[in-house]
């Protein structure tokens, strides 16, 4: 395993990850797509153990876009019996471990049972303070938008807000994920340069990082990688490079 010390300060406190190519990883070995599916579990656990082990604030995980229901009906019933098979097993671990599961997107599609799953390991883990694990499903990050409009709106119309009052930071605070830190870094896993629809407000300043690894290869390893590549950039939100310079001399 990588033995940098990463400082804390300056890690990402959000990283972002669309976990793409488990089907290319299946088809190259002459398997089926939802072997990759199935294979791409591990890395999503050793993702996450690997976040936790570093400190990082908060992590999410694309796991189905509001586009994905297009695929084979076989394929969606993989992955949903995939989810809450896993959401089944490895809650207490996560739990045991401190950490904050939240479901991001719109779950009304869901099975029933799949969402009392998902509310029950939300309100077991509630109350933990260490690595807030997101794992966005059945979300898109233009749905994210329209639902905080949709709210905004009806705060409009029953009085308890005016239009004047709709800012950037207010419609930040009607998004989901609203009580967390911007994405610092996103990765994109297999080659495919981009967003897919995933977080479009939130990503707005991310650093993004495309790597070729199919998501099923993803590990550890490749996850500190991504850190390393993330602590080279020079962040300027608009600025010049010499403000970026000066301002960190002077702190
Ligand atoms: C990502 O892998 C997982 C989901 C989108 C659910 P893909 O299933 O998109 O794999 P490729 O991109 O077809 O290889
Ligand atoms: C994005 O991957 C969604 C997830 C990883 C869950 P896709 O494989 O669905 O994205 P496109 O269709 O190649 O853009
Ligand atoms: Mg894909």
């Amino acid at each position: 395993m990588h033995s940098v010390q990463l400082s804390p300060d300056l890690l990402p406190k959000h990283i972002a990850i669309i976990m793409d190519g488990n089907g290319r990883w299946a088809k190259a070995q002459g398997k089926s797509r939802v072997f990759g599916h199935r294979k791409g579990v591990s890395a999503v656990r050793k993702t996450i153990t690997m976040s936790a082990k570093l400190g990082i604030k908060a992590l999410t995980l694309f796991a189905f876009s509001s586009e994905n229901w297009q695929r084979p009906v076989e394929e969606v019933g993989v992955l949903m019996e995939l989810f809450i098979s896993v959401l089944s097993t490895e809650i207490k671990k996560l739990h045991k471990n401190n950490i904050r599961l939240c479901i991001v997107g719109d779950i009304s599609r869901f099975s029933k049972s799949l969402q009392s799953k998902i509310l029950h390991a939300e309100n077991l883990t509630r109350n933990n303070d260490g690595l807030v694990v997101n794992i966005a499903a059945n979300y898109g990050g233009r749905w994210d938008i329209t639902q905080a409009v949709k709210n905004i709106t009806e705060k409009v119309e029953n009085g308890s807000m005016k239009s004047e009052d709709i800012s950037e930071e207010l419609i930040q605070s009607h998004l989901t994920m609203a009580d967390l830190p911007e994405v610092d870094l996103m990765i994109r896993t297999s080659g495919e340069c981009r967003i897919s629809n995933f977080m479009l407000w939130q990503m707005a300043y991310a650093e993004m990082y495309f790597t070729p690894i199919f998501w099923p290869d993803f590990n550890e390893d490749c996850l500190v990688e991504a850190i390393d590549w993330y602590l080279n950039r020079e962040r300027r939100f608009g600025c010049t490079s010499e403000q970026i310079t000066t301002t960190t001399v002077s702190q």
